[in-house]
């Protein structure tokens, strides 16, 4: 299976996939690593890695849409069965969800419905939860609302601070993405509803 990867920042969620990938047993290769940004410790990991790069920003384009339909078109170039959101900090738009709607997978930092958005191990902390973890899910048209494929519940310390909560929050989540991406591209999946069938 053919998987493009979209990525923000330090791409250490690519990272675990990158290396997953290399064994050829695992059913699938990172095919393109795509950004909305450039000098992003992510695009090195994939130049790293041999894998071609491409970055696609907001403010090249006239409006939101044409970064979106342009963001579509990059990614649609690469052909690929799965496209994964490992750290991606863009909503995508209408273009793409009827391009990869249904194969648009997004790895998010907290135990979803709680703590959507790009805060969600501070505001966990913040709420006083004790456990939280990783959700795995498609990507529909909302925020952090796709149908959920996989969770992961990690525990909240008594001295946890942001930082050591985030990290032993995307040690699971490395985990988790690298074990159900495989799942999916060997077994495939179906999406009925809020409901993901994997056979
Ligand atoms: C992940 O924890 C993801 O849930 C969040 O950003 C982090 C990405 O980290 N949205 P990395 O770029 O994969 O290291």
């Amino acid at each position: 299976a053919r998987i493009v990867v979209l990525v923000s920042g330090s791409g250490s969620n690519l990272q675990a996939l990158l290396d997953a990938t290399a064994d050829p047993a695992y059913g699938a290769r990172v095919v393109a690593v795509g950004a909305d940004r450039d000098g992003i410790a992510g695009l090195d990991r994939a130049a790293a890695a041999g894998v071609p790069t491409f970055v696609a920003r907001l403010k090249d384009h006239p409006s939101r849409d044409e970064w979106d339909a342009s963001l579509t078109e990059r990614v649609a170039e690469h052909r690929p069965d799965l496209v994964v959101s490992a750290g991606f900090l863009k909503l995508v738009g209408p273009s793409f969800l009827a391009a990869f709607g249904d194969r648009y997978l997004n790895t998010h930092n907290t135990l979803l419905p709680a703590f959507p958005g790009i805060h969600g191990p501070r505001d966990a902390l913040a709420y006083g939860v004790k456990v939280t973890g990783a959700t795995l899910f498609f990507v529909d048209a909302g925020m952090d609302t796709g149908p959920i494929v996989a969770q992961v519940a990690v525990p909240v310390h008594e001295d946890d601070d942001v930082d050591t909560l985030t990290e032993r929050i995307k040690e699971a989540e490395r985990q988790q993405l690298v074990e159900q991406v495989g799942r999916l591209v060997r077994e495939g999946w179906t999406i009925t509803g809020r409901k993901v069938t994997v056979p």
